[in-house]
C-alpha cells in the first residue's frame, strides 16, 4: 500500500513499520567489537529521543497528525548515515570521513525502509536529512521542506545538548574535556554579542569550542524548543565549565533574555535566529 500525501492518517502505521525496519537496519552493524558497538547504541538511542522530540515540539506547534508523524520519521532517519559512516571510518567525524546527512540522504533514495511512502513525502524526508546537518537550511524551500527542515534542526539539537551534558555528569564517551585553555577568540565574543551562531573556523581554543554549544540558542527555530531546553536545563553545565568572566556573564544573560523574550512571543516560532 502506498501512502500518498492525502493519506495522512494511515502515516502512524507507516511510522511503525519505519520504526522496525530502521532497528533491524541498525542491528546489521551490531556484529561487531564494543566499541563499535556501544558507539551505534549510541546514535541508535539518540535517533529514537531525537523522533520523539521531534514529535513534542511538532505537537506543541500544532502540526496536523499527518505532519507530527512525518517529523517523528525524519527523526528517526535523520542520522541514518551514521551507521555505515561508523562502520567504514570508526569516527562520527564529518571532516575526516564522509558529510554523514548527505550520505543518508543518498542511502535513502529508493531505500526499502520507505517504501511505503509516495515519492513527495520520501523527497521532504531526505531533504530534512541532507540539510540537517549543515550551517543553515538553504534559501527557496517550499513550505513544507522549510517546515521539517526547521523541525529537525531544532530536535537534533536539543538531544546533542542531552548527550552532552550527560557525558559531563558521568563522563562515558568523553565529547568534552575539562577546559585546558580558557581563553575566548575575539570572534566567538563577537558572535556572541550579535547573537549569532559561533562559526567552526573560529574556534581557537576548549572555550570556544564549549561556547558553540551555547550559541545554538540563536539558531533554535521553535520557542517550544527553547522551553524544553531550559525545563530540561541543558546549558547550565556548559555555562559552569567556562571562566566566570565580565564578558562571559554578559553572553549568558543574553542568552537567559533571548530564551525569555522567545517564550513570551505568542505564535510559537522564532523569526530573528540566523545562521551563517
Ligand atoms: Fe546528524
Amino acid at each position: 500500500m502506498l501512502l500518498k500525501a492525502d493519506h495522512r492518517h494511515l502515516y502512524p502505521i507507516a511510522f511503525n513499520r519505519i520504526r522496525e525496519r530502521f532497528l533491524a537496519y541498525v542491528a546489521t552493524f551490531m556484529d561487531t567489537d564494543s566499541t563499535c558497538r556501544a558507539h551505534i547504541l549510541l546514535k541508535r538511542n539518540h535517533s529514537l529521543r531525537v523522533s520523539s522530540l521531534a514529535g513534542l515540539v511538532g505537537r506543541c506547534i500544532r502540526l496536523d497528525n499527518g505532519d507530527i508523524t512525518l517529523a517523528k520519521i525524519i527523526g528517526l532517519l535523520h542520522d541514518v548515515g551514521r551507521f555505515e559512516q561508523f562502520a567504514r571510518y570508526r569516527t562520527f567525524n564529518d571532516h575526516v570521513s564522509i558529510d554523514h546527512g548527505s550520505y543518508g540522504a543518498e542511502l535513502l533514495v529508493d531505500h526499502p525502509m520507505l517504501r511505503d511512502l509516495d515519492a513527495e513525502t520520501r523527497d521532504i524526508i531526505r531533504c530534512a536529512v541532507v540539510h540537517h546537518n549543515k550551517a543553515a537550511l538553504p534559501p527557496g524551500l517550499d513550505a513544507r521542506r522549510h517546515l521539517h527542515g526547521r523541525l529537525i534542526r531544532d530536535a537534533d539539537k536539543l538531544d546533542i545538548l542531552k548527550v552532552l551534558t550527560d557525558d559531563l555528569n558521568h563522563p562515558t564517551y568523553h565529547f568534552i574535556g575539562p577546559i585546558k585553555t580558557p581563553d575566548v577568540s575575539p570572534e566567538v565574543l563577537e558572535s556572541l554579542r550579535q547573537k549569532r551562531v559561533i562559526r567552526y573556523q573560529d574556534v581557537q581554543s576548549d572555550a570556544d569550542a564549549v561556547l558553540i554549544k551555547l550559541a545554538w540558542v540563536y539558531d533554535f527555530n521553535f520557542a517550544p524548543s527553547l522551553a524544553i531546553l531550559r525545563r530540561r536545563d541543558y546549558l547550565s553545565t556548559f555555562k559552569d565549565l567556562l571562566p566566570q568572566t565580565e564578558a562571559l556573564q554578559a553572553a549568558f544573560q543574553q542568552i537567559d533574555a533571548h530564551i525569555d523574550e522567545a517564550l513570551e512571543r505568542p505564535d510559537g516560532a522564532l523569526t530573528g535566529a540566523i545562521a551563517d
